[in-house]
C-alpha cells in the first residue's frame, strides 16, 4: 500500500464488478438469434453471451457466420454458428436441430431478420416486391416461432422459474407510424406488432411469452440510407428528439431484459426505442 500498489485482492474484486455487472442473468438459457452476424442482430446475440446465455448464431452467408464467430471469440465469447436464410425451410430446420444437438435445448427464439428491397410509398409497391418483404419479415418470422415452439414447450420452465421461455420479434417504430418511402416494409413491422400480440395471448397460459423491440434509427448497413448523406442524416436527426441516431448495443439491452426473469410478467409488449421519436400515446 505504502509504495503505491492496489492489493491484488481489491484489483480482482474490481475486475469482477465491473465486467460481472450483468453476468449470469441468462446463466443456463439456450437462445437463437436470427440475421445475428451484423448490426441489431450480432449486438444481442454477443449481449446474450455476455449475460451467460449459450447462443446460436446465424445469417445467409457462412462467411459473415465465420466471421462474427471470430469477432466474439475476440471478446471471449464462445457461440456456435450457422448458415440460415430465415425464408429457407431446410436452413431453419437445420439452425434447430444444430441448435439442440449442440445445447439439448431452447429457451429464446430472436427473430430478427428483414428485408427491404425497394423505397417508395405503400401502394407504389410492386407485387413481387410486396411478396419479398411479407416472405422474409412476416412469414419467416411466423415459422420460425413455430418451429421453435415445441422445442420452447419442451424446455418450459420449472415452477420456480415460470414464464422464462420468450420469442422476440425485432419490429420497428415505423410499424407504429409509417415511414415515408418505407410504406411496406412499415406495415411489415405492424405485421409483427400483431403477430406477437396474437401469440402472447395463446402461448401465456403455457409460460412463453412473446414480445416486440420497435427500434427507431439505429446506425447499422441497413439504415445507411437514412444517415450517409448529410442532408439524409440532418432530416433523420431532426426527427429524433435525443439528436442522434441509437446504438445496436441499445437495442441489445432491450432484448436481454425482455428475455430475461426481470420481464417475467411481460407479454404481448412491445418496447420502442427510438431517441424519444414517439410511437403511441
Ligand atoms: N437499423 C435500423 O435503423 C432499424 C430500425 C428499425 C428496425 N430495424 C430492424 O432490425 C433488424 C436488423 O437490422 P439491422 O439494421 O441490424 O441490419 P444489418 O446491420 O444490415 O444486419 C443484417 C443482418 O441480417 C443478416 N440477414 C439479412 N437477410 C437475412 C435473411 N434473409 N436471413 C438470415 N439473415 C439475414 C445479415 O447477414 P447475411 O448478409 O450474411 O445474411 C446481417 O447479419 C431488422 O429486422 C430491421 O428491420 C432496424
Amino acid at each position: 500500500m505504502l509504495s503505491g500498489k492496489v492489493p491484488l485482492s481489491v484489483n480482482l474484486c474490481r475486475k469482477i464488478s465491473t465486467s460481472s455487472r450483468n453476468m449470469g442473468k441468462l446463466d443456463g438459457k439456450v437462445a437463437v438469434v436470427t440475421a445475428s452476424t451484423d448490426g441489431i442482430g450480432f449486438a444481442i446475440a454477443k449481449r446474450l453471451l455476455e449475460d451467460g446465455a449459450k447462443v446460436v448464431i446465424s445469417s445467409r452467408k457462412e462467411a459473415n457466420v465465420q466471421k462474427a464467430l471470430n469477432e466474439l471469440k475476440k471478446h471471449n465469447l464462445n457461440a456456435h454458428g450457422i448458415k440460415c436464410h430465415v425464408g429457407n425451410k431446410e436452413d431453419r430446420q437445420k439452425l434447430f436441430d444444430e441448435t439442440i444437438k449442440q445445447y439439448g435445448k431452447l429457451n429464446i427464439l430472436v427473430s430478427n431478420a428483414a428485408t427491404n428491397p425497394a423505397v417508395g410509398g405503400v401502394l407504389d409497391c410492386d407485387e413481387s416486391v410486396w411478396d419479398k418483404i411479407f416472405d422474409t419479415n412476416v412469414k419467416a418470422s411466423f415459422m420460425l416461432a413455430k418451429e421453435a415452439l415445441p422445442f420452447l414447450r419442451k424446455s418450459n420452465s420449472t415452477p420456480e422459474d415460470k414464464h422464462s421461455n420468450s420469442i422476440v420479434f425485432v419490429s420497428s417504430i415505423a410499424g407504429y407510424d409509417a415511414f415515408e418511402l418505407l410504406g411496406a416494409y412499415s406495415v411489415s413491422k405492424t405485421a409483427l406488432i400483431g403477430l406477437s400480440r396474437a401469440a402472447a395471448k395463446d402461448l401465456a397460459p403455457e409460460g412463453i411469452r412473446v414480445n416486440c423491440l420497435a427500434p427507431g434509427i439505429i446506425k447499422t448497413n441497413f439504415s445507411k440510407a437514412l444517415y450517409e448523406s448529410e442532408s439524409a442524416n440532418e432530416a433523420a436527426l431532426s426527427k429524433i428528439p435525443m439528436n442522434r441516431l441509437g446504438t445496436p448495443d441499445e437495442m441489445a439491452g432491450v432484448v436481454s431484459f425482455l428475455v430475461s426473469k426481470d420481464a417475467g410478467y411481460i407479454s404481448g409488449e412491445s418496447i420502442v426505442a427510438s431517441g424519444g421519436m414517439t410511437a403511441r400515446i
